[in-house]
């Protein structure tokens, strides 16, 4: 496939697997750029040690270019972006912050950067912080996502009319029709989280992988947004967070709520009662685990089978 996104990674086709923490690590990240897609290692959940280890691996098992997720929440960011530079990772992809504090500097390392956004505005200010590329992230994700609640299909044809970048769609795209649905729109390229929880390499706990494929329509929603939006599946922490908002909890007590390593819990060590469960509406769409390459190539027949059935469509 030939698109902006295909020649700026240099890769067979425009199928980003997202950077997700306690999920992608190098593992998913090898498989899915051998398969002909980007990889992207999740760094938001790694020690710098940890980071070190998954890139060298990562390029010890694939030839072919992968990326590392930058959240700029991460307290030790400075470390990341030294691994990151001495290890020669081709792309970054940064979110959760100004895409203004380190575009400059990762560029002027020969490295390409692409930064998450959820609205125009935030569009706007990444293409003027100089990004190659952006990921536009529709209310329907997993993970963290922003304010406006904006879906998928509204967003990407109003981020393509307002910026000149390639754009990569993200948010509710789990199969080949949806990905050709977001080219129709649009989209450069494709960047897909929820699907590759539920794949072998993927590195969440077996109890989370299995949550994710009984969750049903309806059963994640989006919350938190007075500390950092993020869309869970509704389990009893998940209760605990809407009784608080019953009672009126204050910011503070929300924090206090989610305390420290809710997600660890919930998506790595697999305590699917008292853990954050991280994953897009997608999920009510999934049934099984599979190995991520056969993913990949799933999602691409499904695309050409589909491109090919809507040009029969007699007008
Ligand atoms: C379990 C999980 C963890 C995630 N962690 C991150 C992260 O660390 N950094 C980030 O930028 N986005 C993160 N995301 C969002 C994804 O990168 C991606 O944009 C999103 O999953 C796309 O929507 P989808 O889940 O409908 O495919 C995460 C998503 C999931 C499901």
């Amino acid at each position: 496939m030939d698109t902006p996104i295909t020649k700026l990674f240099k890769v067979k086709y425009p199928l980003i697997q997202a950077g997700m923490i306690w999920c992608s690590g190098w593992r998913l990240a090898s498989a899915v750029s051998n398969a002909g897609g980007l990889g992207i290692i999740g760094s938001g959940s790694m020690y710098p040690d940890v980071l070190d280890e998954h890139v060298k691996k990562c390029k010890a098992n694939t030839k072919n270019p992968f990326a590392v997720n930058l959240p700029m929440l991460y307290p030790n960011i400075e470390e990341h972006i030294e691994t990151i530079i001495k290890n020669k990772v081709p792309i970054v992809f940064t979110s959760a912050g100004n895409p203004k504090t380190y575009t400059e500097r990762l560029k002027s390392n020969g490295i390409v950067v692409v930064h998450v956004i959820s609205s125009v505005k935030f569009a706007l200010k990444a293409e003027e912080a100089g990004v190659d590329a952006i990921v536009a992230e529709g209310f329907e994700a997993g993970g963290h996502n922003g304010h406006d609640e904006t879906t998928t299909l509204c967003l990407i044809p109003m981020v393509k009319k307002a910026v000149n970048i390639p754009v990569i769609a993200a948010g509710g795209i789990g199969d080949g029709k949806s990905m050709l649905a977001c080219m129709a729109l649009g989209a450069d390229g494709v960047q897909i989280g929820s699907r590759f929880v539920a794949s072998e390499e993927s590195s969440a706990h077996i109890n989370f992988k299995n949550a994710v494929l009984n969750c049903k329509e309806g059963d994640t929603k989006l919350t938190l947004k007075e500390l950092t939006p993020v869309r869970l599946i509704k389990n009893d922490f998940y209760h605990k967070i809407e009784n608080a908002y019953k009672n009126n909890a204050s910011t503070q007590e929300l924090q206090e709520l989610l305390g420290r390593g809710r997600a660890k819990k919930g998506m790595f060590i697999g305590d699917l009662e008292n853990g954050e469960l991280e994953i897009g509406q997608v999920s009510g769409m999934l049934d099984k685990i599979m190995p991520a390459g056969e993913i990949v190539k799933e999602i691409i027949n499904e695309f050409f089978d589909t491109q090919h059935n809507i040009n029969q469509i007699k007008i």
